[in-house]
């Protein structure tokens, strides 16, 4: 139980991942403050921490306002960095927006974490978007870096920011550059939030799905306890081996491929293919595949859940949470 009474603070906790971060860490005992105004546009939820209101300190602020929580950063044992806006269309069309919350709210914040809690365990979520077309499979840690939108160039200079501050001593930060996650808690109601949360809104709708192009390119669909505990580890790990890991799920398929396991696990008809929206192709990475072989290796992380049976799980919990609460 290395969270036991310890301090975390959570941003982005309301959002998809960072909730269910958060809903571990009051299991594992921890003290956690979230930090998170539930930005429009991005998939934060205020009823993604229901069941925890009265276990978690929830501050409804942005992280470029360090001040109002320097008392949390000041006690902080370890500092999970989730707030960001992950929508690719979202960066293309209003880039300053993406900017900000990406890039601008980071760098005050981790100087705010240098100057009242220098040295402190920060754990990024970084994104494979950094790395653009993939040269080759699966990629690894020393891929090129050539994002091909703003949300990739933005996230890079915030992963920047915290390898920077952790070569001169003042964060021991870890980047986590995830693949795409999907379970319980993503949001299914902000447009933009990646195909996996379209694939489930509209299964719930009982609605058709489609795949763009030829449905052939990979992808490596990443549960999301799967990736909760690859922050947990990186987290608790002393000392920490390596400042990047690439995080992917246990299995690269195609998307015609996961689309089919999508309609199977809802009872819906195969799915159709349909030209890629042109707004869409010109950022669009082919496929991706992620080598996790380094957090295997140094940390015995390995991701434990297999589409078909995460995808189901989701599923039933939006389908449960309609049901209940009409949501
Ligand atoms: N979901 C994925 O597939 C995926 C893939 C790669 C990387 N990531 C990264 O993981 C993190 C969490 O993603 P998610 O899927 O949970 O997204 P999400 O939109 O559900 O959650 C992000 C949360 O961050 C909050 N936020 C945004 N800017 C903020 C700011 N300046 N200050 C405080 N809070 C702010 C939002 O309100 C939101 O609640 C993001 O940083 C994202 O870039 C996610």
């Amino acid at each position: 139980m290395p969270y036991q009474g310890k301090s975390v603070i959570v941003t982005g906790g309301s959002g998809f991942i960072g909730s269910n971060l958060t809903l571990r860490l009051v299991r594992e005992g921890a003290h956690v403050t979230v930090v998170d105004p539930c930005v429009p546009g991005c998939g934060g939820d205020p009823r993604n921490l229901r069941d925890v209101l009265d276990r978690v300190r929830i501050l409804g602020v942005d992280i470029a306002q360090p001040a109002v929580f320097e008392d949390a950063i000041r006690q902080a044992d370890v500092v999970f960095n989730l707030a960001g806006e992950i929508s690719h269309i979202h960066s293309m069309m209003n880039p300053e927006r993406d900017l900000q919350l990406n890039t601008t709210s980071q760098l005050r914040f981790l100087q705010a974490c240098a100057n009242w809690n220098p040295g402190v365990r920060v754990v990024f979520a970084g994104t494979r978007q950094v790395y653009g077309v993939p040269e080759y499979l699966p990629v690894d840690e020393d891929h090129p870096i050539n994002p091909v939108d703003f949300n990739g160039i933005h996230k890079y200079a915030a992963t920047m920011y915290h390898l920077m501050l952790s070569r001169t001593g003042l964060l021991d930060a870890c980047v986590l550059r995830l693949t795409n996650v999907y379970g319980p808690r993503m949001s299914l109601t902000v447009p933009g939030q990646g195909f996996l949360s379209a694939y489930l809104r509209k299964l719930e709708l009982g609605e058709p799905l489609q795949v763009f192009g030829d449905g052939q390119q990979l992808r490596d669909p990443l549960h999301v306890d799967d990736a909760v505990e690859a922050f947990l580890m990186v987290g608790a790990a002393r000392p920490l081996p390596s400042r990047s890991y690439n995080i992917g799920g246990p299995e690269a398929l195609s998307l015609l491929e996961i689309t089919r396991i999508a309609c199977a696990t809802a009872g819906l008809p195969e799915p159709t293919l349909r030209p890629f929206p042109a707004e869409r192709a010109s950022i669009d990475i082919g496929s991706y595949r992620t080598d996790s072989s380094r957090i295997r290796a140094e940390l015995g992380w390995a991701p434990q859940v297999r589409f078909e049976d995460g995808f189901a799980q989701a599923l039933g919990f939006y389908r449960r949470q309609a049901a209940a609460h009409g949501r």
